[in-house]
């Protein structure tokens, strides 16, 4: 799908569709697209005017544009209330349309941007959302589908349209920046959903390395050798059981100039998590291959941050390992000594994530970082206390705390964020360890962080838990069923806008 962004006048663009958004239970033509509708002979004030269209949210209809429009078509889909209007409602109104102009075979799709602006939207953040609700929504795992679908053609091209020529420039630049980040999201997508069979630690590795065929990337793999120098028992130990072994992957964007130091971003790539000796029951186990969406997040990311050439050394740390049990497996009782010398005394080999992010936490301390955010599928806890609208947030520091809670909004990979009070280290405590890997049941999501905390340097750090949000198992208007590439969009927000 090509995609630009446009300026001129609505009744003349040569289109397929023209796809233009309605507030629920306003009856009115929306005064920009008055000149439209007399254009077209009235056809939209006459749907809604008699409530054939009621601007509901997720509603989507089609209308003949007449002889003297350009468009063949004019598509309205419904914004859902004004007042509870913003930008996620727009990302998702125009999935919802994209989707539905690909079931109809509609090659050309001209979305209308300014028909989707109201008072309480920023226009370069609304015009980010329609392009990235179309890229998103359109997303299809299909790579081991051998039949084709019924789905209809592919989008052609996908134009967004300012009839306000002073916008377009910055119309182009979020245009640019959407396809960017929704792309990335979308590759996370893949890796997420693509079977443990083919994503192993060395194949997330390969992924990594392609990356770096750009000009400012640079990558480092550890294979187990390696692994053993710097101590990585952590990585070691969780990888143990299988024969897929363990990797560190480094990817590290260095532009010319950078500001500030180093921004490390840590994914948790466990590339399937069977729970290991301490086994899961078999039901939804094969959810367990997007236990790596954390490592998904943070390569993809790195590229997109490469592709924009942020000027900001951002480093990216994937430890990924395989999690089987097995003869060699590591096993309850057994104890680590992490690459940090601190032992952790294992209770349960099924909290696997946090030995894992033990060695790559300490790793980053040698970078000196500004900050270091991690991202992993890491408690089931986390889905019971947030479910899937949002990821888990726990950190150290408040000033990169809020930095988060902004881009999440923005994004809308809405994030909340739990306590990290000491209290919660309590169950941690081991008679025979420095720490236990695993408390009992309460506030699971917290004790995890706090088991992290033992880990980080002397940097602010924050934790993303994703165990809620990395899937859906329904789909939602921009978000097939499965994975949802969570994190990317969220993080190159965040650095895009960062200020050291
Ligand atoms: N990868 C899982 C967490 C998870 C579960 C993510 C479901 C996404 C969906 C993690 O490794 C795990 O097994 N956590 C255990 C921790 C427990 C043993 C302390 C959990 O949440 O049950
Ligand atoms: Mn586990
Ligand atoms: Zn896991």
């Amino acid at each position: 799908m090509k995609i630009s962004a446009i300026s001129g006048k609505a009744t003349q663009v040569k289109t397929d569709a023209l796809v233009l958004g309605t507030f629920e239970g306003e009856s009115n033509v929306p005064l920009a697209a008055e000149a439209l509708d007399q254009a077209a002979g009235g056809v939209l004030s006459d749907v809604l005017k008699k409530g054939e269209f009621t601007g509901k949210h997720n509603q989507v209809i089609y209308l003949p544009a007449g002889e003297n429009v350009a468009a063949s078509r004019i598509v309205l889909t419904g914004l859902g209330k004004r007042k509870e209007y913003n930008t996620d409602q727009a990302r998702q109104a125009v999935g919802k349309a994209s989707a539905f102009c690909r079931e109809r075979s509609l090659e050309h799709v001209v979305v209308w941007a300014d028909i989707f602006l109201d008072t309480t939207v920023l226009f370069d953040e609304l015009a980010v959302a329609l392009v990235e609700g179309a890229i998103l929504s359109l997303y299809k795992f299909a790579k081991y589908k051998t039949e084709p679908d019924d789905q209809g053609k592919q989008i052609a091209w996908l134009r967004v349209l300012t009839e306000d020529r002073t916008r377009l420039a910055s119309l182009r630049k979020a245009v640019a920046y959407a396809e960017l980040t929704s792309q990335a999201a979308n590759r996370a997508r893949d890796l997420t959903n693509a079977p443990s069979s083919e994503v192993t630690p060395a194949a997330l590795a390969a992924f990594a390395r392609n990356l770096s065929r750009r000009v400012t990337v640079k990558c480092e793999v550890m294979a187990p050798p390696e692994l053993k120098k710097h101590n990585m028992n952590g990585i070691l130990g969780v990888g143990q059981g299988s024969s897929n072994t363990p990797r560190f992957i480094i990817l590290e964007h260095l532009p010319a100039k950078s500001s500030g130091g180093p921004i490390v971003l840590v994914g948790k790539g466990i590339t399937f998590d069977s729970g290991g000796i301490s086994i899961k029951p078999s039901a939804k186990m094969d959810q367990m291959k997007g236990d790596m969406a954390g490592a998904a997040a943070v390569l993809c990311t790195l590229d997109v941050v490469s592709q924009l050439n942020l000027p900001l050394h951002v480093v990216g740390l994937v430890p990924a390992a395989e999690n089987l049990p097995s003869g060699t497996a590591y096993k309850p009782g057994d104890i680590l000594r992490t690459a940090s010398g601190k032992t952790v005394e294992i209770l349960s080999t099924d909290a696997e994530g946090r030995l894992l992010l033990a060695d790559a936490l300490h790793y980053a301390t040698g970078y000196k970082p500004q900050a270091v955010i991690d991202l992993a599928t890491l408690t089931g806890a986390c889905i019971i206390a947030l479910g899937e609208h949002a990821s888990g947030l726990l950190g150290t520091d408040r000033r990169l705390i809020e930095k988060i809670k902004r881009a999440a909004e923005i994004t809308w990979e809405r994030v909340w964020e739990l306590p990290l009070w000491d209290d919660y280290a309590e169950p941690l405590k081991s008679e025979v360890a420095d720490t236990t890997n695993t408390g009992g049941r309460p506030a699971q999501t917290i004790v995890a962080a706090k088991f992290l905390q033992k880990f980080i340097g002397d940097y602010p750090w924050a934790h993303l838990d994703i165990a809620g949000t990395f899937g859906v198992e329904k789909e939602k208007p921009y978000k097939p069923k499965g994975a949802t590439g969570v994190g990317v969009r969220l993080l190159t927000r965040l650095l895009s806008d960062w200020r050291s």
